[in-house]
């Protein structure tokens, strides 16, 4: 009998593409071309599944003209990509990879923190230019992290990963503000208190983002915002390009009104607001946050495993949305 087709919309590991060809005819993209929506849509004919990543836009235009697709999932616990509403509608399944990848990123936003707090990648840039002649006792002085406030807006499971770091490996008081307030007990867990955004912006001295990405969650900071912060604070956004205004940090960032920001995600991305590359007190990575190697993995596998879960028995192991079964 011949295997249903399923599409990989961008590179993946190896033994990912050998473990969904045991269950379906895989078409891939090892040569990791950036497929433009038509390219997609047009690659997808024939297809009962995709996975995708964080750059493959999933709307109704695409479902319209690929009515026989039945799952979608996402190698990524955001889904801003997805068009919910409109997956459901049509029937489809969308996933994402949760779990996964939480200690990974929490390691790495606060991998961040502290090489924006103390200027890890400023300083090795005046290094490597040749320009340190002397030892100054000045020189490259950041702010201090142990000890000091830690404001996390968006607590899910990185946000509390973030906190619980903070808290017991750097004797950080930590604030946060989500949503929702956690339960006591989670609370506790993380040595975390529940303040109101103003209250985190104007005391926190590292602000960490970890919302997800949605209409209301645009632009959490802008300039209003970040005119709330302490002239010594970080900002760091691990979350999504969009959770920031990136044109009124390249400004606060230039006037000194906020002391650096550390930035995975951006606006538009990958193309960069050209002003944040002419501000020296920034740290910018490529939207590595998940990026270890074993995680990566972990995440593909995930997606892998959606994919041939739903399409042999008829259930998603991380579903987004519920759909009627008998599609
Ligand atoms: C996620 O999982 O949402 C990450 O941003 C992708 O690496």
């Amino acid at each position: 009998m011949k295997k249903p087709s399923v599409l990989v919309a961008r590179a993946i590991f190896p033994q990912t593409l050998a473990y969904l060809s045991e269950h379906f005819e895989v078409e891939s993209n090892q040569a990791d071309e950036v497929w433009s929506p038509l390219e997609l849509t047009r690659r997808l004919h024939g297809k009962v599944g995709v996975l995708t990543t964080g750059s493959d836009r999933i709307d109704s235009a695409l479902l319209q003209a690929n009515p026989q697709l039945k799952i979608v999932a996402n190698m990524a616990v955001g889904f801003n990509n997805f068009d919910l509403p409109a997956i459901t509608a049509a029937g489809v399944v969308a996933s994402n990879t949760p779990d996964v990848l939480t200690e990974s990123t929490a390691d790495f936003g606060f991998a961040l923190l502290m090489a924006t707090a103390r200027r890890v990648t400023e300083s090795e840039h005046y290094l490597r230019a040749g320009k340190w002649t002397k030892w100054s006792y000045d020189m490259f002085a950041g702010a201090e992290v142990h000890g000091s406030t830690l404001g996390i807006i968006g607590m899910g499971r990185i946000g509390q990963g973030v906190a619980r770091r903070g808290a017991l490996g750097f004797g950080m008081k930590v604030v946060y503000h989500n949503r929702s307030q956690l339960s006591p007990q989670l609370e506790a867990e993380c040595k975390a208190q529940y303040v109101s955004k103003e209250e985190l912006l104007k005391t926190a001295d590292h602000v960490v983002l970890v919302v997800p990405y949605s209409a209301e969650t645009h632009h959490t900071i802008g300039a209003q915002e970040l005119g709330l912060m302490k002239p010594t604070a970080t900002l760091i956004n691990i979350a999504r390009g969009g959770i920031v205004d990136d044109a009124a940090l390249a400004k606060a960032l230039a006037a000194g009104q906020i002391a650096a920001a550390g930035l995975d995600v951006f606006e538009g991305e990958p193309t960069l607001n050209p002003e944040l590359l002419k501000v020296p007190n920034v740290v910018l990575t490529p939207h590595i946050a998940s990026a270890t190697t074993s995680t990566r993995l972990a995440m593909a596998q995930l997606a892998a495993e959606n994919l041939v879960s739903y399409l042999t028995q008829g259930r998603a192991l991380t579903p987004l949305n519920t759909v009627p079964t008998d599609r």
